[in-house]
């Protein structure tokens, strides 16, 4: 276990991220699976957009959003990380994938988190699939190393900080195998996007949680804040009752 955690330190530190083979969180996951199919799988129907709710609402589940809160868990990311105090930046957010209606193979282009954090710089991102993930699934696609060059150039969108053709054109891309229930630690200044495989006829449903570290002086002397705010929608509640 200590030379594991020696590797993964050394991993993370060097490309940015890791893959951590957690026992208790791949138990976790394949639990959370099953809560999945049982629970969430039968109310979906041929609207999309309905079964996006819902897979928005499997992030809200209590047995699901406690695995990432476990003190096994943030612990085990906080070593490989370098994090003294972790607090969570934001929402557990529940990714689909899939060429379906409701995945419409659509993924997230080559990106950085960290503008969407504005938070500490140590910060990290957790990502877990609840099936396997790699080249022959979809996944996620890495620029190993990256981190280490800040933010890059890019621009802010509305749904993230799209980097600019000129930084990935020539860079070595590495979609990660990833088995079910593994977690993907990422630094949040490592550029990555979704990796879709067009001829993939399964599907991802990824789940991340970011982590900021309260000891990060640095993060401190800007106010701890973070960029996310509670939305309350005033208006949903008319035509429901
Ligand atoms: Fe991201």
């Amino acid at each position: 276990m200590g030379d594991q955690l020696n590797t993964d330190m050394n991993a993370f530190d060097s490309n940015g991220w890791a893959v951590l083979e957690l026992p208790f969180v791949q138990n976790k996951i394949s639990e959370a699976k099953e809560l999945f199919n049982q629970q969430f799988l039968p109310k979906f129907t041929d609207d999309a957009q309905l079964n996006r709710e819902l897979i928005k609402r499997f992030a809200d589940h209590p047995f699901v959003a406690s695995i990432f809160c476990s003190e096994e868990f943030v612990e085990a990311i906080s070593k490989v990380a370098g994090i003294s105090t972790a607090v969570k930046c934001g929402p557990l957010v529940s990714h689909y994938t899939s060429n379906n209606m409701t995945g419409n193979g659509y993924g997230l282009p080559y990106h950085q988190d960290y503008p969407s954090m504005g938070s500490s710089h140590r910060s990290v991102i957790c990502w877990v699939n609840l099936a396997d993930s790699g080249p022959e699934a979809h996944g996620v696609e890495v620029l190993s190393g990256r981190h280490k060059e800040g933010l890059l150039k890019g621009e802010q969108t509305g749904s993230a900080y799209v980097l600019d053709a000129s930084v990935f054109e020539e860079a070595e891309a590495t979609v990660p195998v990833i088995s079910a229930g593994s977690v993907l630690l990422m630094s949040s200044f490592l550029p990555h996007r979704t990796y879709v495989n067009a001829d993939f006829s399964g599907w991802k449903l990824s789940l991340s949680q970011r982590f900021d570290d309260l000891d990060d002086r640095e993060w401190g002397v800007r106010g701890f804040k973070n960029a996310y705010r509670t939305a309350v929608d005033r208006d949903l509640y008319i035509g429901s009752i």
